[in-house]
């Protein structure tokens, strides 16, 4: 078989000149999309995503505002931060970069976003938006999986879809998202017995443990869609996702590589999930 690989770079690249078009009515209407990002702290993943996140709106024509803090910063001065953020008509979307800094609680900084700036999904309320079917700001990853799945014309409905991992930012909203697209869903992680037998019946498998080249080509049938949403290292420090690429080829239809794949989508997707919250609050901006 000749599998097909899921170019994530270009279908992103396709959503984001969408975008542009959307940013440019927007501001046609009087309304520039404004993303606020505060990083605290001086990790250096952190600080290259932040960096990225703050070219895709240069790109797409949205205004950034950029609130980098020393690691030292109170919680109370980031809670007072996103509170001025949360009245400030030219933000639309406030990202907080985690990880924060042990001396903070995430939770209770999450908490403190207005959901409707809330463009990580983060938000309580816009986690049990998703879960109930409200309409709701949906967590980019997530929401990234299911426009690569769409935009690669592969059909949810009915299929049997294989989740391995249940975190709160990418297995459990992924999980919600296919079943709102008529999948049939499995929820695995560490402690699922036989995951191989699971694995083996699987139409769709999203791979989001953590952990590198975990799901094998041996473990799948043929002709499944493998979507990989790991980042990790291998041996020798290349970068590799949750999948074994190699054995999975020849197996699989499609399949998602690492870098390329799920990655870019998931600022494709911060984008947009900018662009509907300028949309939805209007207001003033320029
Ligand atoms: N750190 C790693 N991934 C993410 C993400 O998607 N959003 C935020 N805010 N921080 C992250």
């Amino acid at each position: 078989m000749n599998t097909q690989i899921i170019d994530g770079k270009s279908i992103a690249s396709e959503i984001k000149e969408e975008l542009r078009t959307r940013v440019e009515n927007l501001k046609s209407q009087g309304i520039t999309p404004g993303l606020a990002v505060i990083l605290v702290g001086e990790n250096p993943a952190s600080k290259v995503y932040v960096s990225n996140k703050k070219k895709a709106c240069e790109y797409i024509g949205m205004k950034s505002f950029s609130y980098e803090l020393p690691a030292e910063t109170s919680e109370k001065e980031v809670l007072d931060l996103v509170e001025t953020l949360n009245e400030d008509t030219h933000v639309h979307g406030i990202l907080v970069q985690l990880p924060l800094p042990k001396h903070m609680d995430e939770q209770k900084v999450i908490l403190k976003i207005a959901p409707n700036k809330d463009v990580d999904g983060f938000h309580p309320q816009n986690v049990g938006a998703l879960s109930i079917g409200l309409n709701g700001l949906v967590s980019c990853t997530p929401a990234g999986v299911i426009e690569l799945l769409k935009r690669s014309n592969i059909e949810m409905q009915g299929k049997h879809c294989v989740v391995v991992g249940r975190s709160n930012i990418v297995g459990k909203p992924v999980s919600l998202l296919l079943l709102r697209e008529h999948a049939t869903v499995t929820i695995c992680h560490s402690r699922t017995r036989d995951l191989e037998s699971v694995l083996k019946q699987a139409d769709i498998v999203v791979a989001a443990v953590g952990i590198p080249k975990f799901v094998k080509g041996s473990m799948l049938k043929s002709n499944v869609v493998v979507i990989d949403v790991g980042i990790n290292r291998d041996e020798n420090g290349k970068l590799c996702g949750d999948v074994d690429f190699e054995s999975c080829t020849n197996i699989a239809s499609h399949i998602t590589p690492v870098p390329g794949g799920v990655g870019p989508m998931t600022i494709a997707m911060l984008m947009n999930n900018c662009v509907l919250a300028a949309a939805t609050q209007g207001g003033t901006s320029n």
